[in-house]
């Protein structure tokens, strides 16, 4: 068993010394080490790329399409009824939510890992970018959505490094990475990604600058409903079991932390019915990178995803099923609970992968408090995670 941060064996002061001194190592090749105002040659050009819809079969859609900047780097149009989103070509959608792609560079190469287990679950894996982490990072996500034919739909590489060099901005290409960058397609569109991913990796892209972060140093008082909620959030809930919220290695000293361990657990996400994808998304089990052995225990795993603009990036799940916070805070607290104890009973409640389910979830949280101010331990939860929108400072 890895080491694992298990608030719940914390007391509250050390707990608040833990969060403002912050408990990770610090590493000089950290995403968030770079701190200054403005971005590098090669960031704007990324930049550059990750807002030009030229880039899609249709000419109509660049990556900000589906991770906007207004919408923490999700999808704004992402809604109930449209849970996911329409490629360039249209009537053609993916089977996911959009996820933020803010915060992404944190995340972990994808890799075997010793067996974490917390109370009674266990995560072998770690890391890995999408929800299923089959791109093993930002360079190699960053190739996929141009050619995914329910995203930018692109025919092959060559037709997009074609438009990069049609492109205004052609000449920062060769400026980053030489005057004979176009001339090796699989180079350039590598380089292409690349550019895009050193954009990803940049303070615009990852500002840390919510209420949260303020509270961290000693600018923002975080409420009493605040404080209530991440006091559940730490222990009463057991959220940061999972949505952990001490440092992962790649911290800098000066950033702020990611409301994820980067493992797979499955929570027993329900069916969407809105969802226009037919069929069960086994997550981690359908990543060929895992070990054939490990198929079954992984049916229904996704990567805990970082909590960091919650409040702007609905809907939630990788398969967008619940529309609000208080939604997800239901889930956890009774939903997946009340399935496990009598499933004939959970008329409107079925889990999509009934197998692997995280322990935690097998029992009731309780979370039915009327505070002595009238707010509940739901509306406590909801205000912590509203403290994670950037912006504040
Ligand atoms: C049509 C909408 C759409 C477009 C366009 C799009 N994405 Fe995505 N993006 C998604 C969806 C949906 C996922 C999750 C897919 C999955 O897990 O299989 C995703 C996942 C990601 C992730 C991984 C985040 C995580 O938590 O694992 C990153 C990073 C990302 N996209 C960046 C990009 C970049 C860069 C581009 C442009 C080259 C782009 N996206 C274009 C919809 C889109
Ligand atoms: C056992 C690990 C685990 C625990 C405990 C846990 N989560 Fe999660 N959380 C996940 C995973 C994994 C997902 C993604 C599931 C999916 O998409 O199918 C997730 C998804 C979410 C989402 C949706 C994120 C998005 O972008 O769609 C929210 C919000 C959330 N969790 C909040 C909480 C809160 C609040 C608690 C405590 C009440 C909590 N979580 C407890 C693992 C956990």
């Amino acid at each position: 068993m890895k080491n694992r941060f298990n608030p719940a064996l914390v007391p509250a002061i050390i707990l608040t010394t833990l969060l403002m001194t912050g408990c990770g190592s610090s590493s000089d090749n950290s995403p968030a080490a770079d701190t200054g105002s403005s971005l590098t040659a090669e960031q704007q050009l990324g930049k550059k790329l990750f807002f030009d819809v030229s880039l899609s079969s249709e000419g109509n859609q660049s990556c900000a399409d589906c991770h906007s900047p207004t919408s923490g780097f999700a999808d704004p149009v992402a809604s109930q009824a449209a849970p996911v989103s329409e490629g360039s070509v249209a009537g053609k959608f993916g089977n996911r939510n959009a996820p933020t792609s803010s915060y992404a560079a944190f995340i972990p190469d994808f890799s075997m890992t010793n067996s974490v287990t917390i109370d009674g679950t266990t995560s072998n894996y770690q890391g890995g970018q999408f929800l299923d982490g089959r791109a093993v990072d930002l360079v190699e996500q960053a190739k996929g959505p141009f050619l995914n034919p329910v995203e930018m739909n692109n025919p092959n590489a060559e037709e997009v490094v074609t438009k990069v060099s049609a492109a205004s901005y052609a000449n920062d290409f060769t400026a980053v990475y030489g005057a004979n960058a176009f001339d090796n397609t699989n180079e350039a569109y590598t380089n292409i990604a690349t550019a895009i991913a050193s954009f990803e990796e940049s303070h615009e892209m990852n500002p840390f600058t919510s209420k949260f972060d303020a509270w961290r140093v000693g600018k923002y008082i975080l409420t009493a409903s605040e404080n209530r909620g991440l006091e559940l959030f730490m222990s009463g809930a057991k959220c940061a079991n999972c949505h952990t919220i001490s440092r992962p290695p790649r911290f800098a000293a000066d950033s702020g932390t990611i409301f994820s361990d980067f493992n797979y657990f499955n929570i027993g996400v329900p069916v969407n019915p809105d969802n226009p994808s037919s069929g069960i998304d086994v997550g981690l089990a359908a990543n060929s990178n895992i070990d054939p052995a490990d198929v079954a225990t992984s049916k229904g795993k996704f990567r805990t995803p970082t909590l960091r603009n919650i409040e702007l990036t609905a809907p939630y799940m990788h398969n967008g099923v619940y529309q609000t916070l208080e939604e997800v805070i239901r889930h956890y607290d009774i939903s997946v609970a009340d399935y496990i104890r009598e499933p004939s009973q959970s008329l409107f409640f079925t889990p999509e992968v009934e197998e692997n389910i995280a322990e935690e979830l097998k029992t009731t949280l309780r979370l039915d408090n009327d505070n002595s101010d009238g707010i509940t331990d739901y509306e406590d939860l909801v205000n912590f995670m509203k403290t994670l929108t950037d912006g504040y400072m």
